[in-house]
């Protein structure tokens, strides 16, 4: 069987550790794009080095040119810029609008059957124009927060419980801002709900600590943002994408009517496989997480008026 193509558009913090996270999966042969002239070769290069080490027959390209990523199955775009003082929300809304844009219309043109996977933020919005650009079916383009956020309540509540990770499970759905919704009776310990193993205090705490997760790691890190996590948990993604593996995992989906949404993506529990959102599963809310997650859905319709595509 041919080894299946990623490509990842940006080799910046989190384009760079998926491929490492990629590589060591042989998921397929991985190309690294960037504006950057020699940063994505550079990093691929290096990246190559260490294949003989680890043991992964991935071949890596690192370029800035995207006739080297055509026929690609899958790509992550991590393209964009972060938020800089002085810079409204909107500033960054717009300059990354333009990126996403530009770069989803060079994908498509050399990849027309891959499926994407945007990561850039702000996410539920960055996924929207992607979606846009490509004029891709709704299944084919996906946005990665909550798989990283649900990985977050994942750590805390083995933190707390001092449990494996292994036998956590947790689902966060909504937008990726702070009006995320975790959800702790759809969060279990080996099958038991998290709700019988802590109490109210901590559970609120623990949820609470979900929702500012990125920004607890901004304030650490003081001159960028999270990567190893996010990286980690795109490629989770991307791995059942490619092994067709029918994983249930929250991510910013194309609504169609499902949980009273229409027209945009947010986060939702999805079956994805080799086609991509395969199933977006419906799990019934109770009515103050309803009321969260239509707040979410508020906010990100907000955002999309704002942004001119
Ligand atoms: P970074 O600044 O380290 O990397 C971004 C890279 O994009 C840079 O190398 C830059 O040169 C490149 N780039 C800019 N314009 C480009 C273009 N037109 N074509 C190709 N490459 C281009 O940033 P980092 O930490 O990797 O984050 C990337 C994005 O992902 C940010 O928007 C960040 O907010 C977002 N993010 C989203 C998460 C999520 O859960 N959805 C989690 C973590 C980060
Ligand atoms: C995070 O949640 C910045 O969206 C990014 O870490």
């Amino acid at each position: 069987m041919a080894r299946k193509k990623i490509t990842i558009v940006g080799a910046g913090n989190v384009g760079a550790h998926a491929a490492v996270w990629a590589s060591i999966k042989e998921l397929g042969d991985i190309v690294l794009i960037d504006v950057i002239e020699g940063v994505p070769q550079g990093k691929g290069l290096d990246l190559t080095e260490a294949s003989p080490v680890e043991g992964f027959d991935s071949r890596i390209t690192g370029t800035n040119d995207y006739n080297d990523t055509a026929n690609s199955d899958v790509v992550i775009i991590t393209a964009g810029i972060a938020r800089k003082p002085g810079m409204s929300r909107s500033d960054l809304i717009n300059t990354n609008t333009g990126i996403i844009k530009g770069v989803t219309e060079q994908i498509v043109k050399y990849s027309p059957n891959a499926i994407i996977i945007v990561v850039t933020n702000p996410l539920d919005v960055m996924v929207y124009v992607a979606w846009k650009a490509s004029g891709f079916l709704q299944n084919r383009v996906i946005g990665m927060a909550g798989a990283l956020d649900a990985a977050r309540l994942k750590s805390f509540i083995a933190m707390e419980l001092n449990v494996s990770v292994e036998d956590v499970h947790a689902m966060v759905i909504g937008g990726h801002a702070d009006e995320m919704v975790p959800l702790p009776r759809y969060s279990t310990v080996a099958g038991i709900p998290i709700t019988q193993l802590m109490g109210k205090e901590r559970l609120d705490a623990i949820m609470e600590r979900t929702k500012k997760a990125g920004g607890e790691i901004v304030s650490l890190l003081k001159t960028g943002s999270a990567f190893y996590a996010p990286s980690a948990a795109v490629i989770e993604m991307a791995e059942a994408i490619i092994r067709d593996k029918k994983r249930i995992i929250p991510c910013a989906a194309y609504c169609n009517g499902e949980y009273g949404v229409n027209g945009i993506f947010i986060g939702v529990p999805v079956k994805l496989g080799s086609n991509g959102v395969e199933e977006i599963i419906e799990i019934e809310l109770n009515e103050e997480e309803k009321a969260q997650f239509d707040n979410s859905v508020s906010a990100i319709r907000k955002l999309i008026e704002d942004i001119k595509i």
